[in-house]
């Protein structure tokens, strides 16, 4: 392939699809990633190497939202495929309830800001309407929220994680929960039991809504 073009697949399937292309969330995933990854609604769209729309399972139970890609997400069009990336997959499968391929990872934005800044106000605003539709596509009965910037974008608060822990909230009627962002986890390692605690009420949510 050409450089900065995706390999592609021989059955049409996306590199971030990790499920059968068949499904209506699958199709209506991949139509929604071909009208976006364009985008040039605000300044990321003309320094990114590549748009970065999510990766996992469109009928994932569950979904993790993260930030922003960073510089080799840019590089490989993938969510969390750096160190936080492989700390999120152990966290995820530390859970022993999925496996990183069975669930959906996005960001907020899904271009990279220069330098990892954190993301301005007016690049969620023009980005978060993607996040929307695609939770309203894949309906995951359950969302974890990691970090402020995600948390922030979806429960439209200025809380800090220190104060959205520990409690259930809600976007859209779906279940939501809010935990430290991987990266901040790599830093400080005292965060490492409040996270796990995190997954453990997730999990267990999840398991009651299967008996329901
Ligand atoms: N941090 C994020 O928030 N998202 C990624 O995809 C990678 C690192």
């Amino acid at each position: 392939s050409l450089p900065g073009e995706t390999p592609s697949d021989p059955s049409g399937a996306p590199p971030w699809l990790t499920q059968s292309v068949e499904s209506i969330q699958a199709m209506e995933l991949m139509a929604f990633d071909r009208d976006i990854c364009q985008c040039l609604n605000c300044p990321l769209g003309s320094t990114r190497k590549n748009f970065v729309f999510g990766s996992g399972n469109p009928q994932a139970p569950v979904l993790f939202v993260g930030e922003a890609p960073g510089a080799d997400e840019d590089e490989k069009g993938l969510p969390f495929v750096g160190k936080a990336g492989q700390l999120l997959t152990k966290i995820i499968e530390s859970t022993k309830t999925w496996k990183r391929e069975e669930v959906f990872i996005c960001n907020v934005l899904k271009c990279r800001p220069p330098g990892n800044r954190t993301p301005l106000p007016e690049e969620v605003e023009q980005c978060r309407p993607y996040l929307e539709e695609q939770i309203r596509i894949i309906r995951p009965k359950l969302i974890m929220a990691l970090g402020a910037s995600a948390a922030q974008a979806l429960l439209k608060t200025k809380d800090s994680v220190g104060k959205l822990r520990n409690k259930w909230h809600e976007f859209e009627g779906v279940p939501l929960r809010v935990t430290y962002h991987p990266a901040a986890l790599l830093r400080f390692d005292g965060y490492k039991k409040d996270v796990w605690e995190d997954m453990k009420e997730l999990t267990a949510k999840y398991q009651q809504i299967k008996e329901k």
